[in-house]
């Protein structure tokens, strides 16, 4: 009765349920009569059973629409799906919404058959997690079918061994002789048996991205999207569900991340019967596709975690899926080169010998990269003019980017350099020769942002003319490193290459074409290091990791304002992707002052470089500088491969903590800061995480030296007080503000 498949999912074929199972996590869904797809259970691992049909709750209820004559039970509204199409009886916000010839927006999908793969798919020109080994996931395509419209849906799960995730994503296929408008086609929906759950979520603004924002669901729609054309600063497509209880250690957590970088729409949806809907998926407001007879159209993937170890644990499976499989390539594996970027010392005012002098003295601290930002190209003085000239301003660096590159080698630097591909400025030779190549919409006015407007990627012909003058350069210079930036949002969206009813495919086409130049650019350069940026965070998710295995978190690159910006960046993405600066004091964009110090423990839990100009420092800065180096190149690659735990959030305390352990937890980098400075506080212990208990560990820091066992450490905590001083951290006079502190958590060998 029950075939096994393989060994992570198992078919009930009589019953027509279906249990993907890791052994830590399982997914269950079945097949109801109507044929349909129920949702059954999803959260720490069942055991398997003979059946779990008892599992559906259906009750009569008063006010309900059935989908049966005779029959006063069967109602889509109370029953809890998989992928729910609105219209027939259910009247919560759908997964899907299919528009036919006749206008009618109804559909129903019918269960056709199931397929299992080895392993997991690539999706056709859309980032993905992948498998390296068929043994690594398992996947169930279930094919679903609209016979009215010949509209074959397949619903593809995967679930992988090593990770506590799911992937989904959701294929259409017209075999219909007219076209169909998808006009919602999410990633996943899931409706969950009750609604006690808070939801997480990644919200903020330019220089303030990402923070943490905790609320209760209600009854009715908590959500967050974008419908800018990028993922964007002020919500990240990723929400989270945990219990009122769930800590950042212990307790339930379910994590909903999307691997796409375009407008998204994250949202659950509470019934009145404490049901509780979660879906994910391209933003359906002002999408719609046309799917032409015989044409199919994927939706990205969308990955559900599940972890009973508070949210440090669901943090941890996005983390090691993310950077073992999703980023890919080159960089995967290797460490990442310690980076200097000229952007904040010099703006746009530099010529060629300042460069030289500034990587010169970067070279003398050890620093591997040397990154030229905005303003070498065309005629970019300013942010009024040049972008789309990939051509080096020759008044400002006489031997070209060919030229300077091979200066910067001659140091025993490699070099990177800076890039905003979509973007054109009307002052531009690139304008002036296609003036039609930029997104506008007909007879109406187009709107700025930082004086550039966004050429249209939907368009093949103008991907490929910015691949090219890329391909050229990157083929002659000595590039190493790209920093892709994108500085404004898409408006007025709307493309000459379309046809009148294709126009709701732009935003989505725009992405897939983002996506295309960066495959080109991958496969043409295997080796070079891609670092996306927009402004900042404003399309830092998990799309783009796929592509580029870094990422500028925020233009804010003041330290303290980091603890939050990194700290609920990490809610979903490994440090070995947040791209993390020192830089200079006062800070540019908040005019603090804070500690070298400190800016460099910061900075320490992400892909770290500096963006200063360090002949501006004193003898003594430069060598603290050359220990932050030293220490990192030391530390990087354990810091990369770490459990990261949050230990102390800046959004509660006036700390910020947290923790890097090893996996096979023998040793721990502790980064604690203090933001405001105390007097006459409390003693004050970190509990710490992830070490073994019993364990005798050295623990050093500038001010302590001493030996405990792992549990204690875990129990009591870590002292955190200077003893000589009885206050926290630094005795050292002065401003007390802003300090920090790392210690080094060493396993003492053989005890
Ligand atoms: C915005 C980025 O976030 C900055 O780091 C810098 O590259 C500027 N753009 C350059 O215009």
């Amino acid at each position: 009765k029950i075939k096994e498949r393989m060994r992570m999912i198992i078919v009930n074929e009589q019953e027509k349920v279906f249990h993907l199972n890791n052994g830590r996590i399982s997914y269950l869904f079945y097949v109801m009569e109507s044929g349909q797809l129920g949702h059954l259970y999803f959260g720490k691992a069942l055991t398997q059973k003979g059946s779990y049909l008892h599992m559906v709750e259906k009750a009569h209820r008063p006010m309900t629409t059935y989908i049966t004559e005779g029959d006063l039970y069967t109602s889509y509204e109370h029953l809890r799906q998989e992928y729910p199409c609105y219209g027939t009886s259910d009247y919560r916000y759908p997964a899907m919404e299919i528009q036919g010839g006749d206008g009618s927006r109804i559909c129903k999908l019918e269960y056709q058959r199931y397929r299992i793969i080895n392993g997991k798919k690539p999706l056709p020109g859309l980032p993905a997690t992948y498998v390296e080994d068929e043994s690594e996931a398992s996947t169930v395509e279930i094919v679903m079918r609209d016979s009215k419209y010949a509209l074959e849906v397949v619903f593809s799960y995967s679930i992988f061994r090593d990770f506590d995730a799911i992937a989904r994503s959701v294929q259409l296929v017209n075999h219909g002789k007219e076209a169909l408008l998808v006009n919602r086609a999410m990633s996943m929906s899931i409706d969950f048996p009750d609604a006690a759950f808070q939801s997480v979520q990644l919200s903020g603004a330019w220089a303030r991205e990402r923070y943490v924002h905790v609320r209760d669901l209600q009854p009715g729609i908590t959500a967050v999207s974008s419908m800018r054309g990028n993922s964007s600063h002020q919500h990240n497509p990723f929400l989270a569900l945990k219990r009122k209880n769930t800590t950042e250690q212990s307790g339930e957590a379910y994590g909903f991340s999307l691997i796409y970088s375009g407008n998204f729409l994250a949202q659950a949806e509470v019934d009145n019967y404490q049901v509780l809907r979660v879906m994910l998926g391209i933003n359906p407001f002002g999408f719609q596709w046309k799917l032409d007879a015989a044409a199919n159209f994927t939706t990205p993937e969308a990955v559900m975690v599940y972890s009973n170890a508070g949210l440090n644990g669901m943090s941890q499976q996005f983390h090691r899926l993310y950077r073992n499989r999703l980023v890919r390539g080159y960089w995967r594996d290797r460490e990442r080169p310690v980076l200097i970027n000229n952007w904040e010392a010099t703006q746009f005012d530099y010529v060629e010998e300042d460069l030289i002098r500034f990587a010169a003295k970067a070279k003398e601290c050890d620093i591997e990269l040397f990154v030229l930002d905005d303003g070498w190209f065309g005629a970019r003085n300013d942010d009024k003019c040049g972008l789309g000239d990939w051509k080096a301003n020759t008044q400002k660096l006489p031997n070209g980017i060919e030229g300077l590159s091979k200066r910067i080698e001659a140091l025993g630097m490699k070099f990177g350099l800076w890039f905003e591909p979509e973007m054109v400025n009307k002052d531009s030779d690139f304008f002036r020769m296609h003036p039609d190549y930029i997104i506008a919409t007909p007879e109406r006015s187009v709107s700025h942002g930082r004086n550039q407007f966004v050429l249209d990627f939907s368009r093949r012909e103008v991907v490929d003319a910015i691949y090219e003058q890329m391909y050229a350069l990157l083929s002659k210079a000595k590039i190493s490193y790209i920093k892709w930036d994108m500085n404004r949002s898409i408006s007025e969206c709307y493309s000459k290459a379309y046809h009148s009813d294709q126009q709701g495919e732009i935003f989505h086409r725009y992405i897939l074409g983002v996506y295309d130049l960066h495959e080109r650019l991958i496969q043409a350069f295997p080796s070079l290091l891609i670092e996306s940026c927009a402004s900042g965070g404003g399309r830092f998710d998990a799309g783009m990791l796929y592509y580029a295995p870094q990422g500028w978190v925020s233009d804010d690159s003041d330290a303290i304002e980091r603890l939050k910006i990194q700290y609920g960046t990490s809610l979903v993405y490994p440090l070995s992707c947040m791209g993390a600066h020192v830089s200079a004091c006062p800070n540019e964009q908040v005019g603090r002052q804070t500690p070298l110090e400190t800016r460099g423990n910061v900075a320490f839990t992400g892909a770290f470089g500096y963006e200063l100009d360090l002949n501006k420092l004193s003898v003594n800065e430069i060598e603290t500088v050359k220990k932050q180096v030293a220490f990192y190149k030391e530390n990087r690659n354990f810091i990369a491969k770490s459990d990261f735990y949050r230990l102390c959030s800046p959004f509660e305390t006036n700390f910020a903590a947290w923790e890097a352990v090893a996996p096979d937890g023998k040793r721990a980098l502790v980064t604690v800061t203090r933001i405001l400075s105390e007097i006459n506080g409390p003693y004050r212990r970190l509990p710490l995480c992830g070490l073994l208990p019993e364990q005798q560990y050295h623990i050093k820091s500038q001010y302590l030296s001493y030996n405990a066992y792992g549990d204690e450490l875990m129990q009591y905590g870590m002292i955190l007080e200077d003893k000589s001083s009885g206050q926290i951290i630094d005795g050292s006079g002065g401003c007390q503000d802003f300090r920090s502190v790392l210690y080094e958590i060493t396993a003492v060998q053989g005890c």
